[in-house]
């Protein structure tokens, strides 16, 4: 390394790796305090004074340590900070869209996912990974945990914690799905959900196309005490097996939890429901994220991606996907033909036809 300042850059590079955490910990421990909340209903940017006010801290040393919190969130772009006047605590800082996704009372807020994926469980397996890539366990939450992420899933508190992490990022993306994939789902007679949690997204289908036949079928585990209503039924089972005979399958976020022989198994069980179903021309949804080698574009969703492959291979052995990847294995089950259509942020939808 030469001495034009190439070493100090690197130093600094390597620290911003090493700190790379602590906007996720000050996202979570902000939430905990509720301090979006504090702002929301302050009805202006408010000051750190204010915020420690609101929250009886006292100390001066954890009052400092809250706002090099909300500066690190406002670096990122997830507050707005501005200047009330010339001192530096004249700062005062507001919400964004991002961080409104954060409040209780937003109906799409996506607190439950911020808890789900930082909380103790999902945060233990990570100082392993080292580790689990040269022992034999197949995944790192079973280095950690000594049981598979489902089988901890089923057994205990996480379960929950997990399948309500699902349903607030399903009402989110089941709202932007309905508005922007409207075309896709006109005429459509009934829809099976594959693995759809508790239902969250086939309640906003079943709403907002009141025509379409629903069902959910997750384990029976997760659908058992879940109350039908006019046109939406739950029913538990295995996907491997057998899914309900409709017109169209839909799988959100489901493949990329699966080996590549895994998903093709699930992929000919949903051509199997739909070849058999009534209408027998039906076809397949998958509501997934395309890795696109031109993402370089736009570099947050290359990061989530990038992270999201890391989380998907090491906790479950699944994986994200690039179009090529899908495509071998839409035609391995079967299918003759996809169509991709990105939506808005991260995900697509992929119409699979027998
Ligand atoms: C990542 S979650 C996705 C849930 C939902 N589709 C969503 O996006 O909110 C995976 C779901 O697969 C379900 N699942 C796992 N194995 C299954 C199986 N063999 N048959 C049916 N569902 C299964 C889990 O219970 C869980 O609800």
């Amino acid at each position: 390394m030469d001495s034009n300042g190439e070493l100090a850059r690197a130093h600094a590079d390597l620290w911003k790796h090493l700190f790379g955490f602590l906007p996720s910990a000050a996202l979570n421990c902000l939430i905990e305090l509720g301090v979006p909340d504090l702002i929301q209903n302050h009805g202006k940017p408010m000051t750190v004074s204010e915020i420690v006010g609101e929250l009886s801290i006292t100390n001066p040393i954890k009052t400092c340590c809250l706002g090099s919190m909300m500066d690190i969130l406002a670096h990122s772009g997830f507050l707005s900070r501005e200047a009330k006047g010339v001192e530096d605590e004249d700062i005062a800082y507001s919400l964004t869209t991002a961080s409104r996704l954060l409040l209780k009372d937003e109906p799409l807020n996506l607190r439950q996912f911020v808890f789900y994926l930082l909380g103790k469980i999902l945060a233990g397996p990570w100082p392993l990974l080292g580790q689990w890539l040269k022992n034999d366990t197949p995944t790192v939450f079973e280095t950690c945990y000594g049981i598979p992420f489902w089988e901890l899933a089923t057994k205990s508190d996480f379960g929950p914690l997990f399948n309500e992490a699902m349903a607030v990022d399903s009402r989110l993306i089941g709202e932007i799905l309905v508005n922007e994939c409207k075309a896709a789902f006109e005429g459509l007679a009934s829809i099976v959900d594959v693995a759809g949690g508790t239902g969250t997204l086939a309640t906003i289908i079943a709403k907002n196309f009141p025509t379409i036949k629903c069902k959910v079928f997750d384990l029976p585990h997760v659908v058992a005490g879940l109350q039908n209503n006019k046109n939406l039924e739950f029913i538990g089972g295995d996907m491997f097996e057998e899914i309900p005979h409709v017109h169209v399958a839909l799988l959100k976020n489901i493949l990329h939890d699966w080996s590549d022989e895994k998903c093709i198994m699930i992929l000919k069980k949903c051509k199997e429901a739909i070849s058999e179903g009534e209408e027998k021309s039906g076809k397949v949804m998958v509501i997934e994220m395309v890795k696109r080698e031109d993402d370089t574009v736009d570099y947050q969703l290359v990061r989530v991606r990038l992270a999201m492959d890391v989380h998907m291979t090491s906790c479950v052995n699944g994986m994200e996907r690039n179009e090529k990847e899908w495509a071998h294995l839409f035609f391995a089950a079967g299918f003759t033909t996809y169509k991709i259509t990105p939506m808005s942020g991260l995900i697509s939808l992929i119409e699979l036809f027998p």
